[in-house]
């Protein structure tokens, strides 16, 4: 048996967070160390709230830390997508009281803490906007050698989902994903062209919620309310479900394609602004590609040489919701 993954999970609950806090929390191969929450899908009071409520009904989190974090994005205007989460960001189901409190630490604090006295065998799973991983590489430096690498849903080297050029957790923060995108660690994304293909339709739902057990009516409760405005908005048979790739890879990283590119983030662009401009074809690989003015423009940013990250580029769908089904499973009949 592989030793499991020791994991920071920070996150912006929101339906498809919640069901990868889930899969975290109750899966041998990942050990949830702490639960993070920034602003991105609701505001942070509201998300905070969302973590707390999840990792109760996991039942699994009695001693896992959630700390609430940033409340608003580095540079950038808000902005939130309560059009897909609703009022709450988890509009849906209803919960009960939850039987754990937030932890006082703020979240850049807890992950900086924890990263800090690890042996640098800790990997951080984002799946929100990247505020307070940035903001925890900006207060303390140290902890990027302590971080193993980083697992992140977010961007997309096609097409965007809040602007046609970007995709939302990097639109809501752009500044904050060139930090983490110009860190210099191990990066692993999970963008929207591999998350579009993993969509909780009728079917799949019905799957996961007949094992019967609180969890996994609760997937089914979510799943109800996220399909409806994804169909409303995006016209999906079913939603996508963004988020629980990243655990899915931590589990069978078979599950998904990846290809090795040079990621950086548009931020002057008035069109493309927090994009994710995936160099595909390795076309600038060499420093001295980079032509024209750009290069000079771009130069008072750090920016990465080479590949700085395994982008997604295909997933087995099938594989990706056994292994949701077979989380759930666990949760107990
Ligand atoms: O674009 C999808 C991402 O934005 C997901 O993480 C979803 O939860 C929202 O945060
Ligand atoms: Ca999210």
């Amino acid at each position: 048996m592989k030793k499991p993954v020791k994991i920071i999970h920070d996150c912006d609950p929101g339906h498809d967070d919640a069901v990868a806090i889930l899969m975290a929390a109750v899966h041998p191969s990942i050990e949830l160390k702490a639960v993070t929450v920034v602003a991105g899908n609701q505001t942070i009071e509201k998300t905070a709230v969302n973590a707390l409520n999840v990792c109760s009904a996991s039942g699994r989190c009695k001693n896992v830390p959630v700390s609430a974090g940033m409340s608003r994005p580095i540079v950038r205007r808000q902005v939130t997508a309560g059009d897909i989460h609703g009022v709450s960001g988890l509009d849906g189901p209803s919960f009960g009281l939850p039987d754990i409190e937030l932890d006082p630490r703020h979240a850049v604090d807890l992950m900086i803490e924890i990263l800090l006295s690890s042996d640098g065998d800790i990997t951080v799973v984002p799946t929100g906007p990247l505020t307070n991983v940035a903001m925890a590489l900006r207060r303390e430096p140290r902890i990027a050698e302590k971080i193993e690498r980083i697992v992140l849903m977010g961007g997309a080297y096609q097409l965007g989902n809040v602007t046609p050029s970007a995709e939302f957790n990097m639109y809501a923060d752009p500044e904050a994903a060139h930090i983490v995108f110009t860190c210099g660690r191990p990066i692993v994304m999970m963008g929207l062209d591999v998350t579009r293909k993993a969509r909780a339709t009728p079917d799949v739902i019905a799957r996961v919620k007949s094992l019967g057990n609180p969890q996994a009516v609760l997937f089914a409760e979510m799943m109800e309310f996220f399909a409806k405005t994804q169909r409303e908005i995006y016209g999906w048979d079913g939603p996508p479900l963004h988020d629980p790739t990243t655990m899915a890879w931590l589990i069978d990283p078979g599950c998904v394609e990846t290809k090795p590119m040079r990621v950086e983030i548009e931020l002057r662009g008035e069109l493309a602004y927090g994009r994710t401009c995936c160099d595909f074809f390795g076309l600038e690989n060499s420093p001295d590609s980079r032509g024209g003015a750009m290069s000079g423009i771009q130069s008072v940013l750090d920016r990465p040489k080479g590949a700085n990250a395994l982008v997604a580029v295909d997933i087995d769908a099938a594989r990706f919701w056994d292994i949701v089904y077979e989380t759930f499973a666990m949760y107990g009949k």
